[in-house]
């Protein structure tokens, strides 16, 4: 049957039911993003001179890309029987974290390019310095949105839960995640001693779990800490998060050297012309391809074991090993 289907260049229909979720989830995220982000030609009252900032926020953020941290937190909301109006501050805001991060990340002095999520990078557009402001914009933002989730709160556990998630977000977006990450990520560069083979791979784990599987977790542990889902269910999510977040960023690090870039929405090859440490110049390409499904079915493996089940989410997961972009 699937066979016949995708002979006729039909998807199965379980696929088309996986799709038609994704593009539902991902439009419940643009619509959030758009609800949350400060609109340019509608500043509040006296606040027009800052337009220009703010017309580079919504041109990063607009500019698309996957969604996957606040799709993740919307759907193990609703997995656990969250309340969206708790989620979504949450969801809006680790995007703008995760879109600051790229606009800075793609900045000359440091990973220096020119095209993300299919469009010119933001310092391209608005120049360096507007760049620097528009990531700074949307990390503060980001803090100024979630916290809007309080005035959602209906009883004193879910304060508690706000709270907590504010935790996480803060935590892993910070110098013990993500930009601890980023720091030792551009130290990294071009030192022959850990871009080699076999001599960095414990500073690239923890390049690849702090820079990335940090913001991976959020997405994983926020949804489910605002639902009040059990503490074994959170426990066992972070570990997932670990594993995925590590597989996604060997992904990109193999789509950095055998992706396309019209398909990937940014250049390729710019690891090796930055002198990045990456899992192909530690580990190589074949072992690069094995890890990402080891860490995958590891993941698998323990998202069985969660007191709820997804299958749509499982599928993601599985999806994410076979990513093209
Ligand atoms: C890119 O993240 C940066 C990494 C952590 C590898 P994504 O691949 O999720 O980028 P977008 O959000 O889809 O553009
Ligand atoms: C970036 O890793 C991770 C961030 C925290 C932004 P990369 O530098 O490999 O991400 P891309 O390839 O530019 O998206
Ligand atoms: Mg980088
Ligand atoms: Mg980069
Ligand atoms: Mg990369």
């Amino acid at each position: 049957m699937e066979k016949s289907n995708e002979a006729a260049g039909r998807k199965s229909p379980e696929k088309e039911k996986f799709s038609e979720i994704l593009e539902e989830l991902v439009a419940d995220c643009n619509d959030v993003l758009l609800k949350y982000l400060p609109d340019p030609s509608d500043m509040p009252e006296g606040e027009a001179p800052a337009s220009t900032v703010a017309d580079a926020m919504r041109y990063s953020v607009t500019a698309g890309g996957k969604r996957l941290r606040p799709l993740l937190i919307a759907r193990i909301s609703d997995l656990y029987g969250g309340r969206r109006a708790l989620a979504e501050p949450f969801m809006a805001a680790l995007e703008m974290i995760h879109t600051y991060s790229l606009v800075h990340d793609d900045l000359p002095a440091m990973d220096d390019d020119d095209y993300r999520r299919g469009r010119k990078t933001t310092h391209r557009v608005y120049g360096e310095g507007m760049a620097v402001l528009a990531g700074d914009a949307l990390l503060n933002y980001a803090f100024e949105t979630a916290l809007t989730a309080f005035d959602a709160v209906r009883s004193p556990k879910e304060g508690a839960a706000v709270v907590r998630a504010m935790k996480i977000l803060a935590r892993n977006a910070g110098i013990f995640g993500m930009v601890g990450g980023q720091c030792a990520d551009l130290e990294a560069e071009n030192r022959t001693d850990v871009c080699s083979a076999g001599d960095g791979a414990a500073l690239l784990a923890y390049i690849h779990s702090h820079k990335t599987a940090c913001m991976i977790s959020s997405g994983f542990m926020i949804g489910a800490v605002l639902a009040g889902a059990p503490e074994k269910d959170i426990d066992l999510l972070e570990k997932i998060a670990f594993e995925i977040g590590i597989a996604f960023q060997i992904q990109d690090d193999i789509l950095d050297v055998t992706g396309d870039s019209d398909e990937l929405g940014k250049a390729v090859g710019s690891d090796e012309r930055d002198g990045k440490a990456t899992y192909i110049t530690i580990h190589g390409l074949e072992a690069a391809r094995r890890d990402v499904r080891a860490l995958t079915d590891s993941a698998l493996q323990k998202w069985d074991g969660l007191s709820v089940q997804d299958g749509f989410l499982r599928n993601l997961l599985e999806e994410l090993v076979v990513r093209r972009n």
